[in-house]
C-alpha cells in the first residue's frame, strides 16, 4: 500500500486535541454532524478483511472514490474539513475524517468514543460497490459487514447512526429523516423503527430488515428500550469501524488512552510525578542513614 504511517508523538497528539476543538466549532456552526458521520463511515466502510484493502485511510478524498454513487454529497464534508487539514497538516486525512465522525456523535449528545490516532493515508481507492445498497436485504447487509469483519450486533448498533441526518432525492434518491430531531444522537431511530410505517419518517429497505430478521430484531428491541445499552454498544462498534485494518502504534495508544484524550493533563501528571520522585530522592538524601543534619 502506498502509504506512510504518521509519527504519533506528543506533538501529533497535541495537534489532535487542537483539531478536535476546531471540529467542535465547525460542526456547531454548520450543523454538519450528520454528513461528517457519514463521511467517516464511508471512508471506513470499504474495508475488506481478506485482502486488507480499503478502510479508514482517507482515500475517499480522491475524486476517483468520492464520485462513487454511494458517496453522492460527501464532497461537501471533504471540502468543509480541508481548512482544518491545512491548519494541522501533520494530521493524516484518515485520522481527521475518523476524528470528525467521533466528534459528530459526541457533540450531538451521543456516547464518547475512544479515539486512537495514527492511521495512514492511502492513495489507493477501492473499487466501486463495497458500501451497502439501501435497496437490498439482510443477506446483502451481512455480506458487506462480514467482509469488514463486523458482526450482526455491529450492523444494528451502527445502523443507529441514522438517528442523525436525512436522505436527499438528489443524492440517494430517498427523501426525509429517520427521526424527529435529526441533529440529536439518541435511540429514537430504534423507537421509530418499531412503530412501523405510521409516522411518515424514512425507512430504507435496509432499515426495515432490522425488524424483520429475528437476530437483528433482538438488538432493535433492546436499543429501543434501553438507550444506555445502545450507547455502550454503539461506542464499541463505532470504534471497531474507525479502526478497521488499523494497528495503533502501541506506545501512542497507551499514552493517549491514559491521558483520556487530553495531552495537557498527561503532561501535567507526568511533571507532577517527576517532581514527587525528585522530592523523595532529596528527602532520602537528607534523611538517609549516612546523611545526618547537624
Ligand atoms: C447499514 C447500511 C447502510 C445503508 C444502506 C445506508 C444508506 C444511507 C442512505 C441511502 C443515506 C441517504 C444519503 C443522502 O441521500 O444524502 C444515508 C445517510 C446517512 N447515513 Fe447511512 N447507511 C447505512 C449505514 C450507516 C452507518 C453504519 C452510519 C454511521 C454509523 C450511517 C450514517 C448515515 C448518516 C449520518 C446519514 C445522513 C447524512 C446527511 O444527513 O447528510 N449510515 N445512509
Amino acid at each position: 500500500m502506498s502509504s506512510v504511517a504518521p509519527v504519533v508523538n506528543a506533538e501529533y497528539m497535541a495537534e489532535i486535541d487542537k483539531a478536535r476543538r476546531d471540529l467542535r466549532a465547525l460542526i456547531a456552526s454548520k450543523s454538519c454532524a450528520p454528513i461528517m458521520l457519514r463521511l467517516a463511515w464511508h471512508d471506513a466502510g470499504t474495508y475488506d478483511k481478506k485482502t486488507n484493502t480499503g478502510g479508514p485511510n482517507g482515500s475517499i478524498r480522491f475524486p476517483e472514490e468520492h464520485s462513487h454513487a454511494a458517496n453522492a454529497g460527501l464532497k461537501v464534508a471533504i471540502d468543509l474539513l480541508e481548512p482544518i487539514k491545512q491548519k494541522h497538516p501533520k494530521i493524516t486525512y484518515a485520522d481527521l475524517y475518523q476524528l470528525a465522525g467521533v466528534v459528530a456523535v459526541e457533540v450531538t449528545g451521543g456516547p464518547t468514543i475512544d479515539f486512537v490516532p495514527g492511521r495512514r493515508d492511502s492513495s489507493v481507492c477501492p473499487e466501486e460497490g463495497r458500501l451497502p445498497d439501501a435497496k437490498q436485504g439482510a443477506a446483502h447487509l451481512r455480506d458487506v459487514f462480514y467482509r469488514m469483519g463486523l458482526s450482526d450486533k455491529d450492523i444494528v448498533a451502527l445502523s443507529g447512526g441514522h438517528t442523525l441526518g436525512k436522505a436527499r432525492p438528489d443524492r440517494s434518491g430517498f427523501d426525509g429523516a429517520w427521526t424527529k430531531d435529526p441533529l440529536k444522537f439518541d435511540n429514537s431511530y430504534f423507537v421509530e423503527l418499531l412503530k412501523g410505517e405510521t409516522d411518515g419518517l424514512l425507512k430504507l429497505p435496509t432499515d426495515k430488515v432490522l425488524v424483520e430478521d429475528p437476530v437483528f430484531r433482538r438488538y432493535v428491541e433492546l436499543y429501543a428500550k434501553d438507550e444506555d445499552a445502545f450507547f455502550r454498544d454503539y461506542a464499541e462498534s463505532h470504534k471497531k469501524l474507525s479502526e478497521l485494518g488499523f494497528k495503533p502504534p502501541r506506545a501512542a495508544a497507551l499514552a493517549y488512552k491514559s491521558s483520556g484524550g487530553n495531552m495537557k493533563g498527561l503532561l501535567t501528571r507526568t511533571a507532577t510525578m517527576v517532581a514527587v520522585a525528585a522530592a523523595v530522592v532529596a528527602w532520602a538524601y537528607l534523611h538517609g542513614p549516612n546523611k545526618k543534619l547537624d
